[in-house]
Formats: C-alpha cells, sequence, structure tokens
C-alpha cells in the first residue's frame, strides 16, 4: 500500500481533461479518457513543455507549446515508436486518485 501516492481527488479531473501535479521532485501528468485514469511523466522530452496543461483529444494529449502528441494510454509519441513518455500505474479508491512509481 505504501507504493501508492494520492496524485487527486477523482472530481478534479472530470472525463477528458488533463492537470498537472507535483509529487516529491516529479511532476506528473493526469488524464481522465472517458472516467479512465492514465499517468505520464509530466514534463515533455521535447523542450520540457507541460503535458498536463496540453489539450487531450480522445487518447492523445498535446503538448501546447510545439505540438507533440502522445498516447496517454502508454506514453507512446505518436510519430514515432522510439520516443516514450514515462507512464505510470493508477487506480482510484473511493473519491481519490492513486499513482504507483515503478
Ligand atoms: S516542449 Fe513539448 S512539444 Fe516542445
Amino acid at each position: 500500500m505504501s507504493d501508492w501516492h494520492e496524485l487527486a481527488k477523482v472530481a478534479d479531473c472530470p472525463p477528458n481533461s488533463s492537470l498537472e501535479r507535483v509529487i516529491g521532485d516529479r511532476v506528473i501528468a493526469l488524464f481522465n479518457v472517458d472516467g479512465t485514469f492514465h499517468a505520464l511523466d509530466g514534463i515533455c522530452p521535447h523542450q520540457c513543455g507541460p503535458l498536463g496543461k496540453g489539450q487531450l483529444a480522445d487518447c492523445v494529449v498535446t503538448c501546447p507549446w510545439h505540438g507533440w502528441q502522445f498516447d496517454v494510454r502508454t506514453g507512446a509519441y505518436v510519430l514515432s515508436d522510439t520516443v516514450k513518455q514515462p507512464h505510470y500505474d493508477v487506480r482510484v479508491e473511493g473519491e481519490t486518485v492513486l499513482i504507483r512509481f515503478s
């Protein structure tokens, strides 16, 4: 249980929205795709843009700085298999979204 950390309240991130949270020294981007939560490292690998503040469309987030796009379910960069953003396990317990770093 200690591996899981509170990330947000469910109500903080309604369906088809995203948000940014900081846990310790990590910036996390949380996404709600039709009620299912996904979490990525929130720092874009291009030039460190805030993925949690990007536009979410279906399962793809677009970085607000220069438009790189990632599948929030896997962290995969949509244009190349060679770039993958770290993806973290999340689960909902009651009204709280929990995250696990592994
Ligand atoms: S910083 Fe994200 S696309 Fe450039």
